[in-house]
């Protein structure tokens, strides 16, 4: 039998007693677990100076985007894309997540049009006008991690893809005022999923989003095409990604037989993501990296 002692030092390193401290914060999550849902466990749950270096990550993440942002246009490579975030991250004293991340090549992820996902820069790889490109960018500073990732339109963009790109962003925001304590990651995905599916879109099924901040990819993953009220319930401290890849056809996709790792729409219909990094706060939730 475990027994709890109300008066020793609280779990989360605030120094407080238990029972002054996270004690009926666990009571509450307990309820939940009884009545059957999924519920963080407490390294999920991170403390505030974690959250504290998770943020000075994700400013230079958002740093990077932003240098993205001023310079990405038509004639730019994927390669030259890649040279920027590996010296605008490193600048900073920080190091670009995916570089050799499991075997990943580049220092960032570039997403043209039907690549849903995971893209590698090259120096073959042009920007053209009318094409679309996600940006995804994911930072280490002092073992912290960020995580966002931004769309591009470059040039003239037909209304058909501009459309695209405006829902998938519309879905992650619909998504992000889901975001409170005692809600459910479930409430979320549907609330993308709806939205998606409401303009015609349908939402990848088999790439989520994920915990982060002490390592790139955390538990819980998370589903965009999941349902009110199921999921793990999301308490204050958690921090994931909303992340929703959005195909104009059909969710299935294809992973490349040649590099493992680009993934695209198995229609290879155009596919948008935005990406934003989220804390569960008190009272709501906290936007750390976009
Ligand atoms: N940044 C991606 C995400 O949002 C993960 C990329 S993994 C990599 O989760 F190895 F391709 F970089
Ligand atoms: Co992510």
């Amino acid at each position: 039998m475990h027994i709890i002692n109300r008066n020793s030092p609280c779990w989360c390193g605030s120094g407080l007693k238990y029972k002054k401290c996270h004690y009926d914060f666990d009571q509450r999550i307990s309820y939940f677990r009884n009545q059957g849902h999924m519920v963080p466990d407490h390294d999920m749950i991170k403390t505030p100076a974690q959250i504290a270096g998770i943020r000075e990550s994700a400013k230079v993440n958002i740093a990077v985007l932003d240098y993205v942002a001023e310079h990405i246009q038509a004639g730019v490579t994927t390669e030259e894309i890649d040279r920027w975030v590996y010296e605008q991250t490193t600048r900073c004293g920080a190091v670009p997540a995916p570089l050799h991340y499991e075997g990943f090549p580049k220092s960032v992820c570039t997403s043209v049009n039907e690549v849903v996902c995971h893209g590698i820069p090259s120096a073959g790889q042009v920007l053209k006008d009318g094409d679309i490109i996600n940006v995804d960018c994911s930072t280490i500073l002092n073992g912290y991690f960020s995580d966002s990732s931004r769309m591009f339109l470059i040039g003239n963009v037909t209304s058909d893809k501009q459309r695209l790109v405006e829902v998938t962003k519309e879905c992650m925001y619909l998504g992000l005022e889901q975001v409170k304590p005692w809600n459910f990651l479930g409430d979320m995905g549907q609330a993308i999923n709806d939205h998606a599916t409401e303009n015609g879109y349908q939402v990848v099924r088999d790439i989520g989003g994920h915990g982060v901040g002490i390592e790139f990819h955390e538990d819980p993953w998370i589903s965009y095409v999941s349902t009110k009220g199921t999921d793990m319930l999301m308490v204050p401290g958690m921090i994931f990604t909303i992340e929703p890849m959005i195909n104009m056809g059909t969710w299935e996709v294809t992973i490349d037989e040649e590099d493992d790792w680009t993934v695209r729409t198995a229609d290879r219909k155009p596919s948008a993501q935005w990406e934003i990094q989220v804390l569960v706060t008190e009272d709501g939730h906290e936007v750390i990296a976009y």
